[in-house]
């Protein structure tokens, strides 16, 4: 089969787009979820889905934390939407399945073969996902374990699952893979660096790579709402952090005055790692007059971003957080296998199914 419904194929995956026309896959309300490989898409039994944290959140949320709410919540989306991109944060996550079939025109290009393990790296929201039935939530997680099949795109990105690694820490790890790597390209020796949501996966690991960019003469500050969770006692016991600061974000000037009396200068990078909105001018005002914001936060909105360092007249550059950054699955596998101590606490909220 060469078409859907008589569309060009293209490796961006246009062809799926049912509405509205001319859009591209993230972007579309509406994908075809047909679970066969065309010639040039990857076909996957899906095992579980990594809902993105923001999206599980809200969704949670509005199920009032029930499982099986949660699961009829997510079906229906994708009944609706060929996709799990959650209209109201509009972010989705990502899966980890088998390979069931490699398109015609793909085979022998590529390096993956029917009967292998994969965990997409593309977001959920431009994946066709086809769910036959939810089985199980984890509402600590977020994880989703179903039944059913995703397509990628000629174009996608996606990893074979790592040998030393359990693939629920590995699930864990790449669905925020882009933080570790853009914090490892955006501090340098002797910067201090602020992260926001500190004790989550992303803060975490972002967290440990700022400390190894920053070295002896720089600092990071972690910003986390409660110090006796045991991610943030981590953060402390490691060493990670050289400052625990604990604040709601979303109080603006607490966060940043708190920040400031361990900071005066503020700090030159802050990377924003929280789960909910209402956290960028907190950010912002943490960063110095020239510092770098990254917003890896699905949460972020551009416009409260925008007028809010117009409103306060901090000229700090905006860094949207890109999901792909060079070599990223790498280096946040690696940021894993580097620090055994983050390694086995992932390890223990993660690896349980
Ligand atoms: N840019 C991308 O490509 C990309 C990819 C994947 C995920 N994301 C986004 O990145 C963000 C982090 O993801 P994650 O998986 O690391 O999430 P996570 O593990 O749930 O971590 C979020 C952290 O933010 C903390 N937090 C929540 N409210 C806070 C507040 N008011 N003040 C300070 N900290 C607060 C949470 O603390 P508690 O747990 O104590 O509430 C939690 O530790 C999410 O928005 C997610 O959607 C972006």
């Amino acid at each position: 089969m060469s078409t859907v419904s008589g569309r060009r194929l293209h490796h961006l995956g246009t062809h799926r787009v049912l509405d509205p026309v001319g859009a591209m896959p993230q972007s579309a309300w509406q994908l075809d979820n047909t679970p066969v490989a065309l010639d040039n898409e990857i076909l996957c039994d899906v095992e579980v889905l990594n809902i993105d944290s923001a999206s599980f959140k809200q969704i949670a949320d509005e199920c009032c934390r029930d499982a099986d709410r949660i699961a009829a919540h997510i079906t229906a989306i994708v009944a609706q939407r060929g996709k799990q991109h959650n209209p109201v944060t509009g972010s989705g996550g990502m899966f980890v399945g088998c390979v069931r079939e490699v398109g015609q025109a793909l085979r022998g290009g590529i390096d993956l073969i029917p009967g292998e393990r994969i965990a997409s790296l593309v977001s959920l929201t431009l994946t066709p996902l086809h769910i036959d039935a939810v089985t199980r939530v984890d509402l600590t997680t977020g994880r989703v374990w179903i039944r059913g099949q995703a397509v990628l795109f000629a174009s996608a990105l996606w990893a074979k699952l790592p040998h030393d690694i359990d693939q629920n820490v590995a699930l864990a790890v790449l669905d925020v893979a882009g933080a570790p790597a853009q914090v490892a390209r955006l501090c340098s020796p002797g910067q201090t660096v602020a992260i926001v949501g500190a004790d989550g996966k992303s803060g975490l690991l972002s967290c440990a790579q700022a400390k190894s960019r920053v070295g002896a003469a720089g600092r990071v500050i972690g910003i986390v709402p409660d110090a006796s969770t045991p991610a943030s006692q981590l953060l402390e016991r490691l060493g990670l952090v050289d400052d625990l600061v604990v604040a709601d974000a979303r109080d603006a000037l607490d966060v940043s005055e708190k920040v400031a009396a361990i900071a005066p200068a503020l700090a030159d990078v802050v990377v924003n790692c929280v789960n909910v909105p209402g956290t960028e001018l907190g950010s912002i005002l943490c960063a110095k007059d020239d510092g770098i914001v990254y917003f890896f936060s699905m949460s972020t909105s551009f416009t409260a971003a925008a007028l809010g360092a117009e409103g306060v007249g901090r000229d700090v550059t905006m860094i949207v957080g890109n999901g792909y950054t060079k070599g990223h699955a790498g280096t946040a596998l690696q940021t894993l296998r580097d620090h055994p101590g983050v390694h086995a606490y992932f390890n223990e909220k993660y690896a349980q199914v």
